[in-house]
C-alpha cells in the first residue's frame, strides 16, 4: 500500500426505525491520505466531516453505522488492515496508539476528576507497561514538547485549573504520547481566540515534522486549511464536491461552493464592505435535492443540474470537481 490510508466508497448509513428507510448521510467518500501528508477536509457545519473522520476511528454507534460496502485501508505497523471491517479488540489496539484524535471541546475530552498526569499516563499505559517514574518522565517530557511551561506543576493540576489554550495542549500531548501515524483533528482551534488558535496550529505543524505523523485537519475555515494543509478535500451535504492540492485550490478554484467558502474568507477584514456567506443552509440528511446537491444555493444552477447528480471528475491532474460547469458539453445537451 503506497498511501497511509485509504478510504473507499465509504457511506455512513443514519437507521430511522422500522417505519422508515435509513439514510446516506455521507456516500461515495475516497480519500488517500500520504504518509506524512497533511490533509484538510472543510465543509460548512452538518456536511458529514466529523461523521467521516470518527468512522476511521471506529466511533460511529447507533444509529450510525458504516455500509458494510465501505473500505478504510490503513498502513499500520502491524501490517494493512481495512478499518471498517476489523474487530472492535483490533481498534482499541490501534487507536489511541497508531491514529489519534483531538476535538474542539478540550474540556469534555478530559475527565475533571482526574489530574493531568493521570490523563497523560492512562494514554501511555493502555498501549504498553512503563514504570512509575518513567511514566511520569514520559509526561513530563510531552508536557514540554507541547510547550507547555512550568510542566511539573501543570501534571499535578486538574482540567478546571488550565486555560482552553492549555487544555488544548494537553489534548495535543496526550494525542501524541503514543507516536501514532495518523492524528485526526476536528476543529481543534475553533474554541480558542485567534492569538491562541495560531499558537497551536504553528505548534501542530511544528510536531508534525518531528513526529512525522500525517494529519487529517478537519475544519470550516479554509484560512486554517491554507496555513496546515498541503491537500484538502471540500464537503458538501455528505459528498467530495472539490479535492486538490491547496495551492491548485486556491488558484485555480472549480466549484461554485468552494469559490463561496473561499469568498466568506477573503471578505473578513475588507473594511466598508458586508461579510459575504453563501446564502441558504446545507439540506438535512435525507432531503437532499435531487440532482446537483448544491443545486438550490447555486448562482451558476443549469437545467440538468436540478436533475441529474454529478460525477467528481479531473478537471486537471489531480484537481476533482463534481459540477457540471466543468464536464462534457454533450452530457449537457
Ligand atoms: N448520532 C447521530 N444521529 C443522527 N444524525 C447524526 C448523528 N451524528 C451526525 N448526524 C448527522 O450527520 C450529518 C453530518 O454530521 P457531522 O457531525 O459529521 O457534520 P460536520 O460536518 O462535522 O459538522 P460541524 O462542522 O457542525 O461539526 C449531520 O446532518 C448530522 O445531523
Ligand atoms: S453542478 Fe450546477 S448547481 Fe451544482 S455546483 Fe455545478 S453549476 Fe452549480
Ligand atoms: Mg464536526
Amino acid at each position: 500500500m503506497d498511501n497511509l490510508l485509504e478510504m473507499r466508497n465509504l457511506a455512513i448509513n443514519l437507521y430511522r426505525g422500522k417505519k422508515k428507510p435509513s439514510v446516506k448521510l455521507t456516500e461515495g467518500i475516497n480519500l488517500d491520505i500520504k504518509v506524512r501528508q497533511n490533509f484538510g477536509i472543510v465543509g460548512e457545519s452538518g456536511c458529514g466531516k466529523s461523521i467521516t473522520c470518527s468512522s476511521i476511528m471506529g466511533l460511529l454507534s447507533f444509529p450510525l453505522s458504516l455500509d458494510p460496502a465501505s473500505s478504510i485501508r490503513f498502513a499500520s505497523t502491524e501490517g494493512d488492515v481495512d478499518l471498517a471491517h476489523i474487530s472492535a479488540n483490533h481498534m482499541r489496539r490501534i487507536r489511541g496508539k497508531e491514529i489519534s484524535m483531538i476535538f474542539q471541546e478540550p474540556m469534555t475530552a478530559l475527565d475533571p476528576m482526574y489530574t493531568i498526569e493521570s490523563q497523560i499516563q492512562e494514554a501511555l499505559s493502555f498501549h504498553g507497561s512503563f514504570s512509575k517514574s518513567e511514566a511520569h518522565k514520559a509526561a513530563l517530557n510531552m508536557l514540554e514538547k507541547v510547550k507547555i511551561p512550568r510542566a511539573e506543576q501543570i501534571l499535578a493540576d486538574y482540567p478546571h485549573h488550565l486555560s482552553g489554550g492549555m487544555l488544548q495542549r494537553v489534548m495535543i500531548a496526550i494525542a501524541l504520547i503514543n507516536n501514532p501515524r495518523l492524528l485526526i483533528a476536528d476543529e481543534p482551534t475553533t474554541a480558542l481566540d485567534v492569538t491562541i488558535q495560531a499558537q497551536i496550529l504553528d505548534l501542530m505543524n511544528e510536531l508534525r515534522e518531528s513526529y512525522n505523523t500525517s494529519v487529517i485537519m478537519i475544519t470550516h475555515d479554509l484560512g486554517v486549511i491554507a496555513e496546515t494543509c498541503e491537500e484538502v478535500a471540500v464537503f458538501y451535504a455528505g459528498q467530495i464536491v472539490e479535492q486538490a492540492e491547496i495551492k491548485e485550490l486556491f488558484h485555480a478554484t472549480a466549484h461554485p461552493y468552494t469559490t463561496g467558502l473561499l469568498r466568506s474568507v477573503t471578505s473578513l477584514g475588507k473594511i466598508n464592505e458586508p461579510l459575504y456567506s453563501i446564502s441558504g443552509a446545507v439540506p438535512t440528511a435525507g432531503e437532499f435535492a435531487s440532482g446537483c446537491r448544491f443545486h438550490d444555493r447555486c448562482d451558476h444552477c443549469m437545467e440538468i443540474c436540478r436533475t441529474q447528480m454529478p460525477e467528481l471528475k479531473e478537471v486537471s491532474p489531480g484537481h476533482l470537481c463534481r459540477c457540471w460547469l466543468h464536464q462534457s458539453k454533450e452530457v449537457q445537451a
